[in-house]
């Protein structure tokens, strides 16, 4: 596991001292929060057609889970994270980070979209969505060169700096996540981008 240095942080957290500029960053972000959500979701619909609960672990704002249950009536969102910086109207549950506090098998899906990144112990978090969840889709930056790892410190630092997110950044190289997700089950299937340069995968339980 990699761990980013936020080589930004000085740069823009002194930027972030003018309010103008931390209010018409946070604007621009907004925008593309709202772009970003709904070509995910569309991207996502297909697979959780049949379901009827999700997870969303890592929720975030919540906009991905507000542009699913647009498209997916008939699915039933849970957001959870470890912050709550939730903008939309479904209610989000805050736990440690590492146990969900709900029973085996609770969701058909969970779905954790640019989330491990963040996450201090992937392992333990990853493999207890997979108890709540038969079924579960990552999707990861990609992080293989460098335009990839700049862009992905700016976005993470901006993050931080707006939202207060957490800077324990642990980014994966496509080969890295795949054998990251070989520990925990081996049935992987590439699902293709859900965003730009961000591939998603589906994990299915062995049992
Ligand atoms: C880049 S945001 C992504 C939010 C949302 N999934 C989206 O794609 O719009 C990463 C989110 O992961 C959350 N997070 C960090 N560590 C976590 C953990 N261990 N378990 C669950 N969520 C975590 C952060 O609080 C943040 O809301």
């Amino acid at each position: 596991m990699r761990t980013t240095t936020p080589i930004f942080v000085k740069t823009v957290s002194s930027a972030g001292k003018f309010c103008f500029w931390r209010f018409f960053i946070a604007r621009l972000f907004y925008f593309w929060w709202h772009v970003r959500a709904r070509r995910i979701a569309k991207n996502l619909a297909p697979y959780l057609k049949d379901a009827r609960t999700v997870i969303d672990i890592g929720a975030g704002n919540g906009l991905i889970a507000r542009e699913l249950t647009r498209l997916c009536p008939n699915l039933a969102i849970t957001l959870v994270d470890v912050m709550d910086w939730n903008v939309s109207s479904l209610p989000l549950v805050r736990f440690d980070g590492t146990s969900l506090p709900f029973e085996d098998d609770t969701f058909d899906f969970a779905l954790f979209i640019d989330v491990l990144h963040h996450a201090e112990d992937q392992k333990r978090i990853l493999e207890d969505a997979m108890r709540v969840a038969p079924r579960v889709i990552v999707s990861e930056p990609l992080h293989e060169n460098v335009v990839e790892r700049i862009s992905a410190n700016i976005t993470d630092n901006l993050q931080f700096i707006l939202y207060g997110m957490a800077l324990a950044c642990n980014h994966f190289r496509k080969r890295d996540l795949i054998q990251f997700f070989e520990f925990i089950t081996k049935r992987i299937e590439f699902l293709g981008e859900v965003s730009w340069r961000h591939p998603a995968f589906l994990l299915s339980r062995e049992d």
